[in-house]
């Protein structure tokens, strides 16, 4: 048998190979479609495009399967920490421990943000979006790193990575910062990548930085959580700005906007307000779930529903333990968690909700952890980019390596055939 497939259209047939990944995926390689046939596919949303190929994650939304280079999720999650699953991601391989101790020293050594960055924050009002305020110093921080930007050999590639897993909680530290109205701080090298994190987000001015090993243990563990998804909307859009050899911190900068939306990372912001105006509302779970199902009604019940996980999120199930395993750590009842306790047992159980295969993902726990831990509700998807970066710096990395072309879709013009041009005055 032939490992092609075969196109057929106007009495005329065509043959184009067929690919298998190592999980047994089938793709229909059409490379060559257009130069032989004179048309193009179509697939708003890319539902159904590979726009690459790609040996960082593996996902079957149908088993819930989720593998960081072959890894679990579960395993990773339980067994490793959040730096060990950054070089893994990134290098491919899990580090020992003379690499790992290496790569953080790397990291140690680069994490100064030059002081002028700080007059840039300033010009930001204290209303202003965390991930707007994140998107712009990410950006910005390449004025401050010229070496960064137009990487040509591996050694470059490093240190600009090394840079931006050392800058960047500096910058996500200061913009939780400025919010709060706290001095802006630096970190501490005797610490570990995630409790300096912690430090640096949560030391209050006079006081001891203390240590809290569940809420650093929880913190990591989210940040595993969130570290790489295969092709999604901001990973694509990494790779998509990468492609035009736009250098790495401005690839991860167009990344950043794209996981603001709420349909993406922006989720866990809008499934903890919805809890919240739900609770305002009395708590009637019922009422939101009909709003959900009505074709009439914009409102989606948020933290429901994956372009890809068809049967359950394996994140959202690790979350869900780790949420009680925090709340009860801390001591903290929060009415949240019943609310969103409820809706998910009405989801589940809900004819519309399980014929669409809507079950809940990774963000609707995620952000009762992180107001548990005391982060403000606008910088949750600042913390899911603190997660995917790593991810996306290992995505944008094999994209280079492997030589990409530069991503450039086509489309199927609908507008106007030509016609001729009206001058003002005849309009
Ligand atoms: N509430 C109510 N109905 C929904 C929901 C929801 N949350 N999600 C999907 N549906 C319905 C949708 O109306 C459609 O119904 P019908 O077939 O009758 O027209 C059907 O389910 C299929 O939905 P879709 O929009 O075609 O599915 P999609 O793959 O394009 O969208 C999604 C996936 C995640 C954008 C969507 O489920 C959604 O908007 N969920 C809420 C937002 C959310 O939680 N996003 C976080 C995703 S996980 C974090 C990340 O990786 O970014």
């Amino acid at each position: 048998m032939s490992n092609n497939a075969r196109l057929e259209y106007a009495g005329k047939s065509y043959e184009f190979p067929v690919k298998k990944g190592t999980e047994n995926e089938l793709a229909i390689d059409i490379k060559t479609m257009r130069s032989a046939t004179g048309m193009i596919t179509i697939d708003p949303g890319y539902k159904n495009t590979g726009s690459c190929e790609s040996a960082i994650t593996f996902l079957d939304g149908e088993k819930g399967i989720l593998r960081y280079r072959g890894y679990s999720i579960e395993e990773l999650a339980e067994k490793a920490d959040f730096l060990e699953v950054a070089y893994l991601l990134i290098f491919g391989e899990l580090p020992n421990q003379e690499e790992l101790d290496k790569f953080h020293n790397d990291i140690k050594g680069e994490s100064h943000v030059d002081e002028e960055m700080k007059k840039i924050l300033d010009g930001f009002p204290k209303s202003a979006h965390p991930m707007g305020v994140l998107t712009s110093l990410t950006s910005a921080l390449i004025a401050f790193n010229p070496s960064s930007v137009n990487v040509t050999s591996e050694k470059d590639m490093y240190w600009a990575i090394v840079r931006i897993l050392a800058k960047f909680p500096v910058l996500v530290s200061w913009t939780l910062r400025k919010k709060k109205g706290l001095p802006l701080d630096y970190g501490d090298d005797t610490l570990g990548y995630v409790e300096n994190i912690h430090k640096m987000m949560f030391k209050r001015p006079n006081h001891k930085y203390e240590k809290n090993k569940v809420v650093i243990d929880a913190l990591d563990k989210l940040l595993i959580l969130h570290a790489d998804h295969e092709q999604n909307c901001s990973t694509s859009t990494v790779r998509m700005v990468g492609s035009s050899h736009a250098g790495l911190f401005a690839s991860l900068s167009a990344g950043i906007a794209a996981l603001w939306g709420p349909l993406h990372g922006g989720a866990n912001q809008a499934v903890l307000e919805m809890l919240e105006a739900i609770e305002a509302d009395g708590g009637d779970t019922k009422k939101y779930m009909n709003k959900a199902k009505d074709k009439e009604d914009p409102f989606r019940l948020m933290g429901f529903g994956h372009r890809v996980y068809k049967n359950f999120d394996p994140r959202a199930k690790i979350i869900k333990k780790a949420a009680d395993e925090v709340l009860g750590d801390l001591g903290v009842e929060d009415p949240i968690l019943e609310i969103a306790k409820g809706l998910e047992k009405e989801a589940l159980n809900d004819e519309y909700f399980v014929d669409r295969k809507l079950y809940p993902n990774v963000d609707f726990y995620s952000g009762i952890i992180y107001r548990a831990l005391g982060i403000p509700t606008e910088m949750f998807t600042v913390m899911f980019a603190l997660g995917r970066l790593p991810g996306w710096i290992a995505q944008w990395r094999e994209m280079r390596l492997r030589n990409e072309p530069i991503g450039r879709p086509r489309q199927v013009y609908i507008g106007h055939p030509s016609r001729e041009f009206v001058a003002l005055d005849k309009r």
